[in-house]
This record gives structure tokens, C-alpha cells and sequence, in this order.
């Protein structure tokens, strides 16, 4: 399983790819505003940075702007994946996309039939929203399930990328249902490594040897 980070913020990147345990990073106009920076160079530093995918996200809504966009994005760097919103228009420009050679992130799916029709159109990656299904008291991790099988049944190649994670048992959850990648806000990545019995084995391991009065070489 791939683990991306999901974020702009620079700072948060490079710990990750310290920790090693960052596979890429997906970006959307949400995020890079929060981190107040300007939208393509903040892309192309992202993707300098990393050695895996980066989804720059088009910002265009009408298919020859989305394709204009998309151009502009891929010519960035060769692991930018153009991020197109799941709508008529951006599925025509993912096909047109996939004729070129550019990959491309569906990014918004909250059904198991648009996540079809964005393996039909020939997407790299199918984004479906866990967390905000959640908060509509439906079942974000129903949808993984339905489109990991409806991908299986078809052998399609579109990547089951899971998007809007809000904690660990997500990461669990898509995990045991065999998502291809999750992609993990900072904090939650920071709370995979968290268990309180890890801490409290560690302090009693170093307490023990402490008391000894010996050091690591004697
Ligand atoms: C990533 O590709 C998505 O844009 C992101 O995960 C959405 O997350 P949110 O629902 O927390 O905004």
C-alpha cells in the first residue's frame, strides 16, 4: 500500500520523506490556499521535492480549459498527475489526457458508478472521499469496498487512491479492504507510529538499564 501525503505545506513533506514513508503527495486548491502560497510554482516545488507523484489539481471546470490547464500542470515535471474534477467535462479531458500519455487523479468520487466511469475514461487514479461521506452519516469505507471489487471484476488499472482520511482506522480499514494508496494529512501519518505501550515499554526498558548505573558500552 502507498502511503501520500496529503498537503502543501513543505515543512510537512520533507519530515515525511525523512520518516520514509512518503510514496507521493496529492495537493488541491483547498490546501495550497490554506498554506498561502501561489498555486503552480507551489506544485513544481512539490514535485522537485519528491521522488513519486504529485497531483496538481486543474482549477478549470469547461473541458478546453481543464486540457489547457492539465497541459500546463504535466509540463511541470514528469511526475505531476493532473487532478480533474469528476464531472463530464473533466472525464473527456482524462480520456484526451490518457491518449497523450498524461496521467491524470479523479479527484471528488462519492459513488461506486463515477469511480467506474473514471476507470472507463482511463484515469491512473480514482480519489473517493472517505471522510466527508462520514460526515453525511454514510458509510465512507462502503465505497472503497464496491469499487476495489467493481476494479477487480474488470481488471481496470485506475489505482483505488483514498482521499479525505480523517484518522488512523481509515488507514486500517482501506488497508484490509486492499486500496492501492491512502493518501494521509501530516497529523494522522504522525498518528500511525503513535501506542501508548510503545511509550511506556520504552521509558521502563531505559529506566531498567539506567539503574544499573552502566552505560551502552560497559
Ligand atoms: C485529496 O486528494 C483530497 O483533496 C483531500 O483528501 C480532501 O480531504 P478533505 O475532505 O479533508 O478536505
Amino acid at each position: 500500500m502507498e502511503f501520500f501525503l496529503d498537503t502543501a505545506e513543505m515543512k510537512e513533506i520533507e519530515t515525511g520523506l525523512e520518516w520514509g514513508m512518503v510514496d507521493g503527495v496529492t495537493t488541491n486548491p483547498s490546501l495550497i490556499a490554506k498554506a498561502g502560497k501561489p498555486y503552480l510554482p507551489t506544485v513544481q516545488a512539490i514535485a522537485k521535492l519528491v521522488p513519486g507523484p504529485v497531483s496538481g489539481e486543474v482549477l478549470a471546470t469547461e473541458y478546453e480549459e481543464i486540457l489547457s490547464q492539465g497541459h500546463r500542470l504535466a509540463k511541470l515535471a514528469d511526475n505531476v498527475v493532473v487532478k480533474v474534477p469528476l464531472t463530464p467535462d473533466g472525464l473527456r479531458a482524462v480520456a484526451a489526457f490518457k491518449k497523450e500519455g498524461i496521467r491524470t487523479n479523479v479527484t471528488l468520487c462519492f459513488s461506486a458508478t463515477q469511480a467506474l466511469l473514471a476507470a472507463k475514461a482511463g484515469a491512473a487514479y480514482i480519489s473517493p472521499f472517505v471522510g466527508r461521506l462520514d460526515d453525511v452519516a454514510e458509510e465512507g469505507m462502503e465505497l472503497i469496498e464496491q469499487i476495489v471489487t467493481i476494479y477487480q471484476n474488470y481488471e481496470f488499472d485506475t489505482k483505488v487512491l483514498v482521499a479525505s482520511v480523517r484518522h488512523p482506522v481509515h488507514i486500517v480499514q482501506a488497508a484490509m479492504l486492499g486500496a492501492d494508496v491512502a493518501t494521509i494529512p501530516f497529523k494522522v501519518l504522525e498518528q500511525l507510529y503513535k501506542h501508548p505501550l510503545t511509550d511506556a515499554g520504552l521509558d521502563r526498558f531505559l529506566a531498567d538499564w539506567k539503574k544499573t548505573g552502566k552505560t551502552f558500552d560497559s
